[in-house]
């Protein structure tokens, strides 16, 4: 595993790997710089999980994983286009969270925290629950108040509390305000050893594609955005590409945070807010500037979707044999209305689980499938 600081991306100052706080003292966002000197490519067969990927990750003293990541890939040619679908849904609690959890979680025991605190519009919710309970570590979840009820059951049943807070932006602004001597704020719109995780989805698609030329994936918090932003800039500095993906974001109506800092914006009519995309419903995203960076730096773009295209696209994928969740689909539609200028191969992460939304005449699913 690889030495490592924490850096501020705002005053730039560095701290060691015993800090706790989730931001810097300045106030501003955190990363993890691992040192990249002297540490070579290389998959530790016989390690559960993304820790398969160790030279490229923080060094921990513990590691705490269920068996995430290492997902499929399908490939399909679509319209001419050649897309390649990396199935996230099918991490242990049905989300790429997994990844990002394994990782701050593992942290989080390290540094013997014996209570977390998270705010999540369910799926990072869910993962942190789980991961806790592995490590035999508390969890306080904070959620919307409409969050899908399979989320919240699923939260409930892995021994987590659960704060319903209002909006998605309320658990945030609520989260913060129950931090105590306690607890530790895990909270992934912040922690910066949550993208040390995700960037192993980059790791992944070099392992068995070496290279794409598109990455299509919704953005909310942009905790896989910049994972894969990462993870590839990481790959570029071992010399092992040459380039990097395109990133295109994507965002539903009423929630396109990105909109005035990214360059170019594929827009489809917006009516109204979603309410189908439940998991990329924030407005108040700590780490917005860098995500923009990330999408312009790479040659990419941002694209705003509205539910009718979402619901078009969750039938498209479904047809396909896909069981994903709405917010999936949103990258599928952005797909469908960008298809004619994309070239080379296209990598879409899937990357939530339809499965949490199964459930009585309420749930999305049932409305979309059979509600007439
Ligand atoms: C299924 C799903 N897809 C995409 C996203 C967006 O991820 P991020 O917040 O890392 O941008 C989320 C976030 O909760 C999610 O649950």
């Amino acid at each position: 595993m690889a030495d490592y600081v924490v850096r501020c991306r705002v005053c730039g100052r560095t701290y060691g790997r015993e800090y706790k706080f989730f931001r810097c003292l300045c106030g501003g966002v955190l990363e993890v710089l691992v040192d990249l000197g002297g540490v070579s490519w290389g998959v530790d067969e016989g390690a559960l999980g993304i820790f398969r990927y160790s030279t490229l990750l923080p060094s921990l003293s513990r590691y705490v994983s269920l068996g995430e990541g290492r997902t499929p890939t399908i490939k399909k040619f679509i319209d001419g286009v050649e897309v390649y679908f990396k199935l996230e849904y099918l991490n242990p609690t049905g989300s790429f969270k997994d990844r990002g959890s394994a990782l701050a979680v593992s942290k989080a025991s390290e540094l013997g925290v014996t209570e977390v605190l998270e705010d999540s519009s369910g799926n990072t919710g869910i993962s942190i629950a789980a991961y806790a309970a592995c490590a035999g570590i508390k969890a306080r979840i904070y959620v919307p108040s409409d969050i899908p009820v399979g989320k919240y059951v699923l939260i409930k049943s892995l021994g987590a509390e659960v704060i319903k807070a209002g909006s998605r932006d309320d658990a945030s602004r609520k989260v913060l305000m129950d931090l105590s001597e306690g607890n530790y704020y895990i909270g992934h719109t912040w922690n910066p050893y949550f993208i040390e995780g995700t960037k192993t989805i980059a790791f992944e698609v070099y392992e068995y594609l070496r290279s794409v030329d598109y990455i299509i994936t919704p953005v909310a918090s942009g905790t896989l955005l910049l994972g894969f932003w990462k993870g590839f800039n990481e790959l570029l500095k071992l010399g092992l590409t040459t380039s990097t993906p395109k990133l295109v974001g994507v965002q539903a109506c009423g929630y396109d945070s990105l909109s005035s800092s990214v360059g170019r914006v594929v827009r489809s009519e917006c009516r109204e807010g979603t309410v189908l995309a439940d998991a990329i419903r924030l407005t108040n995203v700590p780490r917005l500037p860098y995500i923009a960076e990330a999408i312009v730096r790479s040659g990419g773009y941002l694209v705003v979707v509205n539910d009718d295209l979402i619901v078009d696209a969750l039938k498209d994928l479904f047809r396909m044999g896909f069981t994903v969740e709405p917010t999936s689909a949103a990258a599928y539609a952005a797909f469908k209305l960008i298809k004619k200028e994309l070239s080379g191969r296209v990598l879409i992460p899937l990357t939530g689980s339809g499965l949490k939304y199964v459930g009585g005449v309420e749930s999305p699913l049932y409305k979309v499938f059979l509600g007439g």
